[in-house]
């Protein structure tokens, strides 16, 4: 096993010798498993299993939870993806990402001399798409629940109205964004207190988020988008000179999408379609790696072969991608094995490292984010991805209603060939168009074998998504690792455009780093890519077993 750094291969031997294999055990239970990046989030999911719910009640509950203790990425302000596979149904992909307000323009981030405008897309009430969290939510609950959006949402409404101990690693968190919330009033007021800040083990209430969800409980997603809270998101838009309108908010709707199913040796892999790049990505550098034998995992031979189906998948994002119900994508020539038997064969002829350009699929066929794993005592499953883009969104706090709004209009293309926040590239194909829904790498996946869940996972990271979920899926059936383990290892990113390999520090041996060197890459190293929290289903006994990544202060537990 390798590990992602010093502190923690530190930490991790102090835990060993007080707790024998503590940590590098994964959470093991008989009937559910929840898994999130707050412990707080977990348990209120794994309230709502024990109490009947099945694993949508659980999922939903997190969602409204995360919403509450976790403000750098959970939300009601922002967007996201569920994939839900309930035993025996036909999967769905419920999109609930942002959608650009009814104003927006393909420039609106562009001065009068064509240049980019710097953190317009990025902070402030201007680069807010319209939230769908609610809408998406209570969509799930609708059409999966058993218990109903009030029951579900009593633990979010509890920790709102009570409060919580702040964590260690949520006051550092709010003290490290202090410039950003500190620009908008509600924001100064709620998370930093004017400047007094929460110290660890202080309780954080939130009367007015608190409010609010009693609202969406009592009277479902009308009450945030047609109700009071959306006159206080259309007055904060005034106050701040958003674009956002009550009509853009009346008419949002989440959108029950088809999953891409992709096929890897012997595991049904059920993949977000777009407006998420993941999916179409994630099947690409699958159906090109599936034949190839790919050495030890953290050997040049692997690394090489892997990072070369990056940089052609990601190529073809920039230049493929955007909202399928805008334009046209190639999402059967981008995802289909011939397709891939031609990259493959480029690969192998190829110099390592040597120039990409975007392929010739098919022809066209009409730092951040969060992510929560459940599975159920039925079998049923839901992969979760949501998120306000940066932490904590555009920084523009709907004050009297207490909760963060996005930035998610970066993740359009403001000018094409000129990168956003994660440094990805984008084409025509995602430009900002009115009602359009931005495109995303978030990457909820649930692998299936012999047509029962084995995985669930996903990832925060931006543009390094898609390529944590690849890694930690090859971990677990190529590398035969469990399911903690995969998700510990180290990793590494190329998204094509910057041309480079980023690697976690202390996770690859010299002897890698130097043949990849010589083989013509550029390296750069970083201390930390993504956190995948992660579920997989033993095939023989069906225990679950939860892995929350070490990378985050996250939770699994299970009963
Ligand atoms: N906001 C990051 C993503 O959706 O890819």
């Amino acid at each position: 096993m390798r590990l992602p750094s010093f502190h923690k291969l530190f930490l991790l031997i102090a835990l060993l010798l007080s707790v024998p294999a503590l940590a590098l055990t994964p959470v093991a239970a008989r009937h559910g498993m929840v898994v999130s990046s707050d412990p707080l989030a977990t348990q209120a999911g794994v309230e709502i299993l024990k109490a009947g719910g099945n694993a949508v009640d659980a999922a939903v509950a997190v969602g409204f939870a995360l919403a509450v203790t976790y403000p750098f990425a959970g939300n009601i302000g922002g967007g996201g993806f569920m994939m839900v596979r309930m035993t025996g149904e036909q999967p769905a992909m419920i999109d609930y990402r942002e959608e650009a307000p009814g104003h927006a323009t393909r420039d609106m981030y562009l001065d009068k001399h064509g240049h980019v405008i710097p953190n317009a897309s990025i902070v402030g009430a201007l680069s807010v798409g319209v939230p769908g969290t609610v809408a998406g939510l209570a969509t799930a609950e609708q059409k999966y629940g058993q218990l109903g959006l009030a029951r579900v949402m009593e633990p979010a409404i509890r920790l709102a109205t009570d409060g919580f101990p702040v964590s260690y690693s949520l006051s550092q968190s709010l003290k490290s964004h202090q410039a950003l919330l500190s620009k908008f009033t509600g924001s100064r007021r709620i998370y930093l207190r004017n400047g007094d800040l929460y110290q660890p083990g202080e309780i954080f209430k939130q009367p007015d988020l608190s409010r609010t969800l009693k609202q969406i409980a009592l009277h479902g997603p009308n009450a945030f988008y047609l109700g009071p809270v959306a006159n206080y998101i259309v007055a904060t838009m005034k106050e701040y000179n958003g674009i956002i309108t009550a009509e853009d908010l009346a008419r949002y709707r989440a959108i029950v999408r088809q999953p891409l199913v992709g096929h890897f040796r012997g595991y049904d892999i059920l993949a977000p379609p777009p407006p998420s790049s993941g999916g179409v990505a994630l099947i690409e550098m699958l159906n090109i790696l599936d034949p190839l034998e790919l050495g030890p995992p953290d050997s040049y031979e692997s690394m090489h072969l892997i990072v070369e189906a990056m940089r052609r998948a990601y190529a073809d994002r920039a230049a493929y991608m955007g909202d399928t119900d805008f334009v046209s994508v190639p999402v059967a020539g981008l995802t289909s094995v011939k397709y891939a038997d031609e990259l493959r064969k480029e690969i192998l002829k190829s110099k390592p490292d040597a120039p990409v350009k975007a392929g010739n699929p098919a022809p066209f066929e009409g730092p951040n984010t969060t992510h929560f794993s459940v599975v159920d005592a039925q079998g049923n499953a839901v992969s979760n991805t949501y998120t306000l883009n940066n932490g904590y969104g555009s920084g523009v706090t709907v004050d009297a209603a207490g909760f963060l709004l996005n930035d998610e209009m970066d993740d359009f293309t403001s000018k094409p060939g000129t990168p956003n926040m994660f440094g990805l590239i984008q084409s025509e194909a995602n430009a900002i168009g009115p009602h359009k829904r931005p495109l995303s790498s978030m990457t909820p996946v649930i692998v299936l074998q012999n047509n029962k869940v084995r995985l669930v996972l996903g990832s925060p990271g931006g543009g390094t998504i898609i390529n944590t979920v690849l890694q930690v899926l090859l971990n677990v059936v190529v590398y035969h690792m469990d399911v903690l383990q995969a998700v510990i290892a180290p990793r590494f990113h190329d998204q094509w455009m910057p041309d480079q390999i980023t690697y976690e520090k202390w996770g690859f041996s010299a002897d890698t780093l130097d043949k990849l060197k010589k083989a013509g890459y550029k390296l750069n190293e970083t201390d930390s890519l993504g956190e995948c929290e992660a579920i997989e289903v033993d095939p023989a006994t069906g225990w679950r077993f939860g892995a929350a990544d070490p990378r985050g202060a996250g939770k699994a537990e299970g009963y």
